[in-house]
């Protein structure tokens, strides 16, 4: 099949502010949604029976979905459903809205098939991202009725103006308000962006942090929702085993490994150490995160015994990857990056690839 995209992202899109870019991406994304053409999209994109999973208590139509960030605010979750990704996380979401960092803030190297951002939790805050994602059930169950329909987990992180020691309540008001309308939540602990935030990933802290947060859960949504945390890649393999210890104890459900990560490693292949310097500071996501959050998967699922859900997440791009890290004890996977390089029918042609290459081992 010819792919048009990449020839369409270096025209269009690589000589624009990369944040702008994204939005205009997305914008067109949403706009095919109103304009009716999603139905069609749907029955094009739709994932092959063969590629569900269960996990969660859940039926995921694909293994592969859409990693937090890209779609903060709970805007877009119809219209990325409909481009056939089996999950979307949404967020990360915040108690209280928040503007983020100072522009410019999201840069991308093209030539690394990366990204490095700080964009530091832009969001509009959980109260009014709550009823987005109940209209956003509302209409999911309108376009898959008995069908298999994408699931919504929901990322949630700290405000920036709650001093650390007071972030466990922010989170508790983040998931009572938002733990009613989602499949399942991911507690980030390990963007790069807002100060402070990653010390939560401490076990002290951590453990009475989960453990609020699986409470509240439960009492707010009035049933069980699987509560995930989201680790760095940053972590030493013996703070990634200390959090896989915590999380067996404390019984919760998963672990999302892994968000970006503050080094530079595997970049300046390509890209000039002009261009690195030039980004600034930020997680670096895309094709150079991928080797270590390949070792981060394996260390946690050797830890944490075959029962826990893991997603992996961390440079992939073909379904290729998407494969490798479910041999490699991933239960879903996720991505990112590789969507803003591959274009609209990223999850589509992953969900082929995938399919043909079950076909192939039976
Ligand atoms: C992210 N990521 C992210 N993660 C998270 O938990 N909350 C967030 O708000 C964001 N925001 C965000 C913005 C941008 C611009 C990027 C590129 C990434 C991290 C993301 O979910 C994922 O963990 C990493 O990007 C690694 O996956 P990829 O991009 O290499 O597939």
């Amino acid at each position: 099949m010819v792919r048009f995209y990449p020839t369409f992202f270096k025209i269009v899109f690589s000589g624009m502010d990369a944040e702008r870019a994204h939005a205009i991406g997305f914008a067109a994304i949403k706009a095919c949604r109103q304009s009716g053409v999603s139905k069609v999209l749907r029955v094009l994109t739709a994932p092959d029976k063969s590629l569900r999973t269960e996990a969660l208590g859940r039926v995921f139509p694909s293994p592969f979905g859409l990693a937090a960030g890209f779609d903060k605010g709970a805007t877009g979750i119809n219209a990325l459903t409909d481009l056939g990704f089996g999950h979307v996380e949404v967020g990360t979401v915040t108690g209280q809205p928040q503007s983020g960092n100072p522009k410019p803030r999201l840069h991308r190297l093209v030539r690394d098939h990366a990204v490095i951002n700080r964009m530091g939790f832009n969001n509009d805050g959980a109260d009014q991202i709550g009823p987005r994602l109940a209209s956003a059930h509302a209409d999911l169950w309108h376009d898959y009725k008995e069908r298999t329909r994408p699931i919504v987990g929901v990322n949630i992180g700290k405000t920036k103006v709650v001093p650390v020691e007071e972030a466990i309540e922010d989170y508790v008001h983040s998931t009572r308000t938002l733990a009613p309308q989602a499949d399942y939540l991911a507690v980030n602990v390990s963007s790069p962006n807002t100060p402070g935030l990653r010390d939560l990933q401490h076990i002290d802290a951590l453990r009475p942090l989960l453990g609020a947060v699986v409470r509240e859960a439960e009492l707010a949504a009035r049933r069980h929702v699987p509560v995930l945390v989201k680790i760095a890649p940053d972590l030493s393999d013996a703070e990634v085993a200390a959090i896989a210890d915590l999380a067996v104890e404390l019984e919760l459900d998963g672990i999302i490994a892994t968000n970006t990560t503050i080094r530079r490693e595997g970049l300046g292949l390509q890209s000039s150490p002009a261009d690195i310097e030039e980004c600034g500071a930020g997680g670096l996501s895309g094709e150079p995160l991928r080797k270590r959050s390949l070792e981060v998967l394996s260390a946690v699922r050797a830890r944490v015994g075959a029962d826990m859900t893991i997603i992996s997440v961390g440079g992939v791009t073909s379904a290729g990857d998407v494969e490798e890290r479910l041999q490699c004890g991933a239960n879903l996977v996720q991505g990112y990056t590789a969507f803003l390089y591959e274009g609209p029918f990223w999850a589509a042609r992953i969900n082929r690839g995938l399919k043909k290459m079950r076909r192939l081992r039976r």
